[in-house]
This record gives C-alpha cells, sequence and structure tokens, in this order.
C-alpha cells in the first residue's frame, strides 16, 4: 500500500509515522512538502516502518497512490498568525477556522486544495483521499467536486466529545446522535440498548462538570440547550470571552526552534502538549488525528467495517442542506467508502447556524472579489459592513496568496 502525506514537512507527521509503525500494514510512504528543508528536518527524526520517500514534485508524489493524507497548511503558521491578528486589529474573532480568520484562510486554501483534487482525479483516479486540512469542511467540499465520495474530511474534536460524554456516563460504547458541520456540532443524544442516555447526564450536574465540554460551556448552559454543543461552539456562544488569542503566532515560534535545529522534535511536542492540557483539552495523542485516519484507511482498504464521525456529501441526512454539502456526521465505513448514517434534525438554533455558515463556505469556495466580501459581511460573528471590507482588503495586502481577490 502506498500512502502519500501531503504536507509532509509539517509537525505533526511523526505522529502518524509513529502510528505507520505501530500498525505495521503501510509499506510504502511518500511524504510530499512544497518546502525541502522542512520536509528534511522531519524526515530526520523518522525511525523504522515503512520505506519513506521524500519529494517536492506533487505529480510525483501522487502517481500511483493509494491513500493520500492531504494535511497541507498554505501559507504555513505566519498565515495563520496573520489570520489572527488582522481579525482582532478589526474587533472581531479571529480563530484558525472559525470567523473572519477561517475566511481568510479558506479563501487562501481553496484554490490549492482545487488543484490537488484535480491532479489526484488525473495521476491516482483509484485513490482515496483523506483531508486534514483546514477549515476541514469547506475544504473536502471543494475536493469533491472533483473526487466526488472519494475525499472524506477528518477532524479529532467529534470523536473526543463521544469519549469524554461516554467517560461522564461511564460507557464504553453506544450510538452518537452527532451532527452539523466540521467545528459546528452538537451531540443530540447516546444511545445505548434502545435507551438515550444523555438526559441522564444533561440532569447530573456533578458528572456534567466533570469533562471539558461541562467545564467550557456551564452546566446551566447545558442544561438550557439540552444538547452537547462541539467545543468550537465556544467561539459563538462566548464570542467576547473568545475575542484575542494568539495561538497561531505563539505555534510559530514554538515550531520554529524545531525547523532551526535548536530544540528536538520530541522536546518540541511535549511543549505544545502542555498548552492543550493548560486549556484543559485533550492531548494531540489522545483523541488524534492520525488514529482516526489510520482507522477510516483501513476500513475502506480492507473491509473493516467502522463508524466514524466523518466529514461526507450530506445526501439526505440533513433536511436543512442540499445533497452536495458537506457535513460532519456519523458514518458507516467499507470498501465502498463512507455512508452517513440517520441523525435527529437539529435544534432551530443549530440548524440556523449551519445555514449561515454553510452559506458563508459556498461564498469562499466562489472565489470572487464580491463572493469573499460577502462571505466577511454576511458571517454571524462579524458585525459590521465596513469591517467586512477592511478586512478583506487588509487580508488581501498582507497575504501573498490572496492576489486573486485584488
Ligand atoms: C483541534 C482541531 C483541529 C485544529 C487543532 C488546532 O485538533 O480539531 O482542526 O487544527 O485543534 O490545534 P493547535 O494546537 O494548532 O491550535
Ligand atoms: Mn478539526
Amino acid at each position: 500500500m502506498r500512502l502519500v502525506i501531503l504536507g509532509g514537512g509539517g509537525f505533526r507527521v511523526p505522529l502518524v509515522h509513529r502510528a505507520l509503525v505501530a500498525d505495521g500494514r503501510v509499506a510504502e510512504l511518500v511524504l510530499h512538502d512544497v518546502d525541502p528543508a522542512r520536509l528534511a528536518a522531519i524526515r530526520s527524526v523518522l525511525r523504522g516502518g515503512p520505506r519513506v520517500e521524500t519529494t517536492t514534485d506533487l505529480d510525483e508524489a501522487l502517481r500511483g497512490a493509494d491513500f493520500v493524507f492531504s494535511a497541507i497548511r498554505v501559507g504555513g503558521l505566519a498565515g495563520r498568525a496573520i489570520d489572527e491578528e488582522v481579525a482582532h486589529q478589526h474587533g472581531v474573532l479571529g480563530q484558525e477556522t472559525v470567523g473572519a480568520g477561517g475566511i481568510a484562510y479558506g479563501l487562501r486554501t481553496a484554490p490549492v486544495a482545487r488543484d490537488i483534487a484535480r491532479r489526484v482525479a488525473r495521476l491516482a483516479p483509484e485513490a482515496w483521499v483523506i483531508n486534514f486540512t483546514n477549515p476541514a469542511g469547506l475544504i473536502t467540499e471543494v475536493m469533491a467536486e472533483h473526487l466526488g465520495p472519494r475525499v472524506i474530511g477528518i477532524c479529532d474534536s467529534p470523536v473526543g466529545l463521544c469519549r469524554r460524554v461516554a467517560g461522564a456516563l461511564g460507557v464504553e460504547d453506544a450510538r452518537f446522535d452527532y451532527a452539523g458541520l466540521n467545528h459546528l456540532g452538537w451531540l443530540q443524544g447516546v444511545h445505548r440498548d434502545g435507551e438515550d442516555l444523555l438526559p441522564r447526564l444533561l440532569a447530573d450536574a456533578v458528572a456534567l462538570g466533570s469533562f471539558e465540554e461541562g467545564r467550557l460551556f456551564g452546566v446551566e448552559w447545558l442544561q438550557a440547550l439540552g444538547v452537547i454543543p462541539n467545543e468550537y461552539l465556544h467561539y459563538y456562544y462566548d464570542t467576547r470571552d473568545a475575542l484575542g488569542g494568539d495561538r497561531g503566532a505563539y505555534l510559530l515560534r514554538q515550531q520554529q526552534r524545531f525547523y532551526d535545529g535548536e530544540v528536538d522534535w520530541e522536546t518540541t511536542r511535549l511543549e505544545r502538549e502542555a498548552t492543550y492540557m493548560k486549556q484543559d483539552r485533550d492531548t494531540l495523542e489522545g483523541g488524534g488525528y492520525e488514529h482516526v485516519a489510520l482507522r477510516l484507511m483501513h476500513a475502506i482498504a480492507n473491509n473493516e467495517r467502522a463508524t466514524l464521525i466523518l466529514n461526507v456529501r450530506n445526501g439526505s441526512t440533513l433536511s436543512t442542506l442540499d445533497a452536495d454539502a458537506v457535513v460532519e456526521v456519523p458514518c458507516t465505513v467499507d470498501s465502498t467508502g463512507a455512508t452517513p448514517l440517520p441523525v435527529s434534525p437539529l435544534p432551530d438554533h443549530a440548524a440556523g447556524l449551519v445555514l449561515s455558515v454553510k452559506a458563508v463556505d459556498r461564498l469562499v469556495m466562489e472565489g470572487t472579489r464580491r463572493s469573499a466580501l460577502k462571505a466577511f459581511a454576511v458571517h454571524p460573528l462579524v458585525d459590521s459592513l465596513a469591517a467586512a471590507r477592511s478586512l478583506l482588503d487588509t487580508y488581501v495586502r498582507r497575504h501573498p496568496g490572496l492576489a486573486y481577490l485584488s
């Protein structure tokens, strides 16, 4: 099996590699990156496991691929830092994937993802693409225009949420009724032996306060909502408290020391993970993108039937959205790919947000100056047309990758 990682010089690639070593079923690993120095730095910390090839030639990387993990970051962490900084200067939320910051990131990434998808369709038409690249829902939808059901988007946040809720309930395994868009989903039920256990959890203030989402949102708010939101809903429900933050700039400084050869990879990783613990979040290893990706890959490659929460085309799953909209829902996966399972309809407040944010995603995908302005202006977390205009102009000025919008 030939697995290609796009963004092969990325900081988290050794985590994927480590999972591949433990798994033992991938013979050939190709790391592609546009930056040869980053590629070499990452290559040098990989030990054992599959035969590793590195290349900066995308077409060469893709030829003969069985699976492609697309984990690129267009503009790098420096780009993420600009996304955040410009939004803050405008007094609006500038998170990596949410609000103005997420729009800028999407505008930068969509054309690159589209080009990759076209090349995969031409050079490796049988390959499956597992998209890690954020904003994951939007980027998966862009790629699906060329790859249809052969691209599947992943995220570790729904897995983490389900695992924490299961832990608070003291159960190991259940059917999770989760739905929405990437970083915009809600858990509406936890079913086991014909019973929904979620009402029991919602009624138990102590159990609710015992896990991350309970502490993040507060017991009273979860009880009022009657569902458990993905941690990213914090940016919508507590927008004022969530303003500020300079995670992109922090990670850029922190990781640069590794790429410059000053600090080893493991120390850098542990330092980064310590910031997760402080934020009371899962460690990267815990929920782990790499574990979701490997389970998905084996479900397809070896017909190991699995149920995973994934970003796939909606079909008729959520009635508020059209069939081609990429949604994040539980799916059964086997050698035929991922098929969404039925979920409960979203409550109106959630359906409304999903519809607004999907409209923004599509304006980003359209990729004209006019549609980009509209994306900023109609986003529920951008509160002024003047700010939207200025955000667009400033991002275009600051990001070389947005020259196509000037
Ligand atoms: C979670 C999300 C990812 C996101 C990451 C940010 O894992 O699911 O989509 O990129 O957090 O973490 P970072 O350490 O880069 O802020
Ligand atoms: Mn994610």
